[in-house]
């Protein structure tokens, strides 16, 4: 027994429905959500929610997230939240893909099963190409692998069956090239030689970055929680400086602070921290750093230059969007390469307009696609674009 049920932007109800669909603000396409599709299969237990944000630029690419939600009504608006998120990351990485996101609300440890991913892939495929899914947090490449026994709608998959593998590696080159566009920007020079550099949160992405930020003759301090995780930058750059927690990071008289652990890293206090011990750049890999509306403005008025998230940690997504293609690394490497540009340029919209960097990016995110979806205006005799 499968149920599946799709929420449509043509046709709104009131309830909890408005709050998926808000009404355009600005003439900005797609402000509110196009598609919620809840997905029900009993056997398998799935329970799934796949939100599309927007298709204004293209199909909707965003992984799935796998995680034991306290309620049904957080994952829905955890999915909502995403899938927002990557419509303007996508759209700043100036790829042909609007945003989505999906939730498999569940242990990932416990709950997750063949016969379930593989119902969650026939969800996907029922949405014939509107939406393409990818790995989050709780989901990895083999997942993926599983899901395209059903789905041709799947990206981020295995080296072996075609996909492009680890998207850390570009994601930290992109955050690489954010920083030192930030470099440049602040002191005229787009390299770290000399800086410290305090990399809070050594995984995946953290590790990456550590390696280009030595080769590039940064001094480099790291935190993390994770013993094995600092062992292992240890064991690669045994030069590198390692603190005990966060708040020793702040205070390790940093010119640049790169959050790659956890959403959430820049409220009140980090910032506050940051301004006393005289940091002036922020730019790292973790998604949703700022806290709360009014943080961006704060690192401003304080005089720290920041990165805005979603652009410097693209490298990811450009990675498996190069896999709908085909994969090719170098194809993928020179498209993240962009990140330097594209962040330069966010930081003179910025000065120009008055307005703290991340509302820049928004901004301009947000003009391609307004720019680039009014085009489908343009009525073109065949179906190569609808
Ligand atoms: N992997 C990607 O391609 C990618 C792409 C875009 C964004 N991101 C974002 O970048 C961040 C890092 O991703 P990742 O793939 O490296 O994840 P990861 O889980 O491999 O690494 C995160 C590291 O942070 C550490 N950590 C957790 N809490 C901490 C704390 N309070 N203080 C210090 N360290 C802490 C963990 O022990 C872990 O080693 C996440 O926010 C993720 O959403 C990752």
């Amino acid at each position: 027994m499968t149920d599946v049920q799709t929420v449509s932007a043509t046709h709104p109800a009131p309830g909890v429905l408005s709050r998926i669909f808000r009404t355009e603000q600005d003439g900005v396409p797609g402000d509110g959500h196009e598609q919620v599709v809840l997905c029900h299969d009993r056997a398998s237990g799935l329970k799934a929610i796949i939100a599309i944000h927007s298709t204004a630029l293209g199909p909707a690419l965003g992984g799935t997230r796998f995680f034991q939600y306290a309620t049904e009504e957080e994952a829905l608006e955890d999915a909502l939240r995403l899938s927002r998120g990557m419509s303007y990351k996508n759209a700043l990485a100036g790829l042909d893909l609007g945003g989505g996101k999906a939730v498999i609300i569940g242990d990932p440890n416990k709950d997750k099963n063949e016969a379930m991913l593989r119902a969650y892939g026939r969800f996907v495929q029922s949405l014939r190409g509107r939406y393409i899914t990818a790995c989050d947090v709780g989901t990895y490449v083999q997942d993926m692998d599983v899901i395209a026994r059903e789905t041709e709608f799947v990206t981020g998959r295995s080296p072996e069956n075609g996909g492009a593998g680890d998207s850390s590696i570009l994601t930290a080159f992109g955050v690489f090239q954010g920083m030192r566009a930030s470099a440049q920007a602040r002191w005229g020079q787009p390299t770290l030689r000399g800086k410290r550099v305090g990399v809070a949160g050594v995984g995946k992405v953290g590790h990456y970055l550590v390696g280009h930020l030595v080769a590039d003759g940064a001094v480099v301090v790291v935190t993390d929680v994770f013993e094995a995780a600092v062992n292992r930058v240890r064991a690669a750059h045994p030069d590198v400086e390692v603190v005990a927690d966060t708040a020793a990071l702040l205070q390790a008289k940093l010119d640049v602070y790169a959050p790659c652990a956890l959403g959430g890293a820049l409220d009140d206090d980090t910032v506050a921290a940051l301004g006393e011990a005289g940091t002036t750049i922020v730019c790292g890999a973790a998604n949703n750093q700022l806290a709360h509306p009014g943080v961006e403005k704060d690192l401003a008025d304080r005089g720290i230059l920041y990165a805005p998230d979603y652009l410097v940690n693209s490298g990811g997504v450009i990675q498996v969007a190069d896999e709908i293609e085909g994969f090719n690394f170098e194809r993928a490497k020179n498209k993240a390469t962009k990140i330097f540009d594209t962040t330069l340029e966010i930081f003179t919209r910025a000065a120009s307009d008055g307005v703290p960097p991340a509302v820049a990016a928004d901004r301009l995110a947000e003009k391609r696609m307004r720019e680039i979806s009014a085009l489908r205006t343009i009525l073109l005799p065949s179906a190569r674009r609808s």
